[in-house]
C-alpha cells in the first residue's frame, strides 16, 4: 500500500442502457466491470451540507464510489499529492486503490454515495490517523 499514488485511481464509465421513455440503467458485474469482485455494498445518504465523510485510508481494500444521486467530491491523498474528483453522474464510478487517504465532501442535497467494496467490513483494514498514514507512506 505504501507505493500507491493518486494516479492509480481512475473514473470508470459504466455501461448505461438508455431509453427516452423508460429512463436509464447502469450495471456493474463481477469479472467484467471492475478489477475486484464486490463483497460488500454500502451507501451514505442524508448527509448534511458542510459535513465531511471518510477521513481514513485502507490497507488492502479496493472501492468503487458512485454518486447514484446528486453530487459530492472525493479528495485522494497519497502522502505527496492530492487530487479531487467531482462525482455527479450515476454512470461514473471512482476506483480507489488501497493505501490512499480519502475525504468525501460537498454533498449536494439528496446525494447518495454508493460504495462497492472488495472485502467485508474489517476495522483492522482502516488507518484512521493521518500521522500514522504519513508514516506508513514515507
Ligand atoms: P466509517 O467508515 O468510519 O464512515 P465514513 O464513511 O464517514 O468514513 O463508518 C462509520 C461507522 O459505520 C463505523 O462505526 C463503522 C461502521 N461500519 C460498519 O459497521 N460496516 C461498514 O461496512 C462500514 C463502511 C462502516
Amino acid at each position: 500500500m505504501n507505493k500507491s499514488s493518486v494516479y492509480d485511481c481512475s473514473v470508470i464509465e459504466l455501461n448505461c442502457f438508455s431509453s427516452d421513455r423508460r429512463g436509464n440503467m447502469s450495471v456493474v458485474e463481477n469479472g467484467k466491470t471492475l478489477p475486484f469482485d464486490v463483497k460488500r455494498v454500502y451507501y451514505l445518504y442524508d448527509v448534511p451540507g458542510g459535513v465531511e465523510r471518510g477521513g481514513h485510508a485502507h490497507r488492502s481494500l479496493y472501492q468503487l464510489i458512485i454518486a447514484v444521486s446528486g453530487s459530492f467530491s472525493v479528495t485522494l491523498d497519497d502522502g505527496h499529492l492530492k487530487r479531487t474528483v467531482l462525482l455527479n453522474r450515476p454512470y461514473k464510478g471512482l476506483l480507489i486503490v488501497p493505501g490512499l487517504w480519502r475525504t468525501i465532501e460537498d454533498f449536494s442535497s439528496g446525494a447518495v454515495c454508493m460504495v462497492l467494496a472488495s472485502a467485508e467490513y474489517d476495522e483492522d483494514d482502516y488507518i484512521r490517523h493521518y500521522g500514522s498514514f504519513l508514516n506508513l507512506k514515507n
